[in-house]
């Protein structure tokens, strides 16, 4: 390939900058231009595409957002749509695409490979839900973003000797809220994959309350929601005074952490090393410490496992 696209595709991830400067550099390095699709699919639709070279995407590594912009694009999802993009890759003589993003973004790839541009995906999204990886860049950041802002809320909370109820990003998933609760010493986390109970909560704020402890941090996923009514609840319940919090977008901004951009560098070289030998219809993944890759179409096929066990080890030290 002489040739190759990069783009981002829906929420953007703090990290994806990382990953674009090392698709940009390792197709430069390896002899190949590039150029950016802006605003993802609907860059190929609009036909908003920029020559990139080894400076345009200097400074940006220790960058959160997107230099690139990112969309959901509804337009692409048509057959019209997706040979508009394919007629766009033509006109700029584009052979391959790197696709920076999620499962939808994944699905955008392998629908834009089946019509004759070979795509390759790079995991990026804070939520860290595709089946096919253990990480996807972004999720550190976020993660250490909440840990930061519950450690505040904790002071406030311990002050006033209350009840903070914590919403945390993961819309389907509770991988954040996960990990967030446990670093932040949550006495419960409510996630999506799992059935929520309130009860069972309220009884262990109780009998942790008989203990002596005073304030309390309750972590919960977007994905499970309404905040404001389960502090309302356990405040009811439990007489202790309770305050909800959504913790929303400043999850998804800020500087990448070390382990997003060397995550995000390794996975956007791996992804140019593909195309550059001919292969497309893949995704990069991380898996037991190495960057391997998959087919799309089995990637798209396969389901991630909430961990209970881990959430079991929270349950037993929140006490
Ligand atoms: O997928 C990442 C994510 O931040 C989810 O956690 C959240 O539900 C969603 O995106 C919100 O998306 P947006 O802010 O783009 O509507």
């Amino acid at each position: 390939m002489k040739t190759i696209g990069v783009l981002t595709s829906g929420g953007d991830a703090p990290g994806m900058n990382a990953a674009i400067r090392a698709v940009v550099r390792t197709a430069i390095t390896l002899g190949m231009n590039v150029k950016g699709i802006r605003s993802g699919y609907s860059g190929l639709i609009h036909d908003d595409v920029i020559d990139l070279d080894a400076r345009s995407v200097s400074d940006i590594i220790s960058r959160g957002g997107t230099m690139l912009y990112t969309a959901r694009s509804k337009s692409f999802m048509t057959e019209e749509g997706m040979m508009t993009a394919v007629e766009t890759c033509k006109k700029h003589g584009i052979e391959g695409v790197v696709v920076i993003g999620g499962d939808g973004s994944f699905r955008g790839a392998r629908d834009l490979s089946v019509r004759g541009i070979p795509c390759v995906g790079v995991p990026g999204t804070i939520d860290n839900d595709i089946a096919s990886t253990e990480y996807t860049i972004g999720f550190d950041t976020a993660m250490n973003t909440a840990v930061e802002m519950i450690d505040k809320i904790r002071d406030t909370a311990q002050s006033h000797h209350r009840c903070s109820v914590i919403e945390v990003m993961g819309r389907h998933a509770g991988y954040i809220a996960l990990q967030v609760g446990i670093a932040t010493g949550a006495t419960a986390i409510l996630v999506p994959e799992l059935t929520v109970d309130l009860e069972s909560v309220v009884k262990k704020i109780i009998a942790v309350e008989k203990t002596g402890k005073k304030h309390f941090i309750i972590v919960v996923a977007e994905g499970v929601g309404g905040v404001d009514k389960i502090a309302a609840y356990i405040q009811e319940k439990t007489g202790i005074d309770s305050r909800a919090t959504v913790l929303g977008h400043v999850q998804r901004g800020g500087n990448p952490t070390v382990r997003d951009r060397v995550r995000a560098t390794q996975m956007g070289s791996a992804a140019v090393h593909l195309l550059y030998n001919g292969v497309g219809n893949r995704v990069v993944a991380y898996k037991k410490g190495e960057i391997v890759d998959f087919d799309i179409y089995e990637a798209l096929n396969m389901t991630k496992s909430f961990d209970e066990g881990m959430l079991e080890v929270a349950h037993e030290t929140a006490i």
